[in-house]
């Protein structure tokens, strides 16, 4: 079975993505799929390269047991675009400016990530980074919601294609 290749895409790629990235490993993991699953981060800019993730992400993740600090920022390449199956986009522009980037064959691949996460009041995660602590919080309970949607999504997508052959 192939792997599903996921890359979460926010702006500096040191709060909102590295928190969807170990939010989605765990929830794979919690599920004993996880080797399903090739899973990275990246930034739109390139600012934060080669930092840890936020120390706000870093606590507001590690009181929910999701361990992000061993990340490391980097920034999107065109190259993420044929290495990844879905390239999620934390806010729309986020999505505006990936699908800039985007080889034009590949653009189907960007998606925004809060469109796995249908009840949530915005479609945007907000972004944290000048905010207070709190905001850190809300970002991780859109995050959470859309990671287990995703990895639904994505579980039953594999199911219906085992059950064509
Ligand atoms: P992120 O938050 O996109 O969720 O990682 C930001 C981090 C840094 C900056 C902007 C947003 N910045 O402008 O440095």
């Amino acid at each position: 079975m192939t792997k599903h290749r996921l890359l979460f895409v926010c702006l500096g790629n040191i709060c909102r993505s590295p928190m969807a990235e170990g939010a989605f490993r765990r929830a794979a993991a919690q599920q004993g799929v996880l080797d399903r699953f090739e899973i990275d981060s990246a930034g739109l800019g390139d600012w934060h390269v080669g930092q840890a993730p936020d120390a706000r992400a870093q606590d507001a993740a590690g009181r929910r047991g999701i361990d992000i600090s061993g990340q490391s920022a980097r920034q999107v390449t065109r190259e993420d675009f044929a290495r990844f199956d879905l390239l999620l986009a934390m806010d729309g522009s986020n999505y505006e400016d990936l699908a800039r980037l985007a080889p034009k064959r590949e653009r189907h691949k960007i998606r925004r990530f809060l469109d796995f996460a249908p009840h949530a009041s915005t479609k945007d995660v907000p972004d944290p980074f000048f905010g207070e602590a709190e905001g850190f919080d809300h970002a991780l309970d859109l995050i959470e919601e859309a990671s287990r949607g995703l990895l639904a999504a994505l579980l039953s997508e594999e199911e219906a294609s085992a059950k064509r052959g």
